[in-house]
């Protein structure tokens, strides 16, 4: 455990009192080269910091869990079942298989926006009805 204590009491103070912070802004423009080399590793630690805190709780940075394909539509039941009768289909109908339709079951194009974002190739199902 001393070393850790070492490295937390007094190796850390110490690096940071040597960084050559200014103390005033005009300082900052009187910075040498090699002053600006040693504020990079501190710097780079500390933007790590920040975007792996940023990534851990900012809702939004997480995107959509992980395997979950239904992001928005009827979000509120269990299980999303929709049924079309077949006779209800006068010549063909376009059903969505993106799960980002705005005209749940059917498709309504946002698709080609999805497939865009993600690099992905998802397309609906066309049924048509034989013509006798
Ligand atoms: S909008 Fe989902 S497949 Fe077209």
């Amino acid at each position: 455990m001393e070393p850790v204590a070492h490295l937390i009491k007094v190796s850390i103070p110490n690096y940071l009192a040597g960084l050559p912070i200014p103390d005033s802004i005009g300082g900052w423009f009187r910075l040498g080269i090699r002053d600006w080399a040693s504020l990079i590793p501190p710097t780079a630690l500390l933007a790590g910091l920040g975007y792996m805190s940023y990534k851990a709780f900012c809702p939004l940075a997480r995107g959509p869990p992980c395997g979950r394909v239904n992001l928005t539509i009827k979000k509120d039941v269990n299980k999303v079942v929709d049924s079309v009768d077949i006779e209800d289909i006068t010549d063909k109908a376009v059903f969505c298989r993106c799960w980002r339709s705005e005209n749940w079951p059917y498709c309504d194009g946002s698709h080609g926006r999805h497939n865009q974002d993600t690099n992905d190739n998802v397309g609906p199902l066309v049924v048509t009805k034989k013509k006798d």
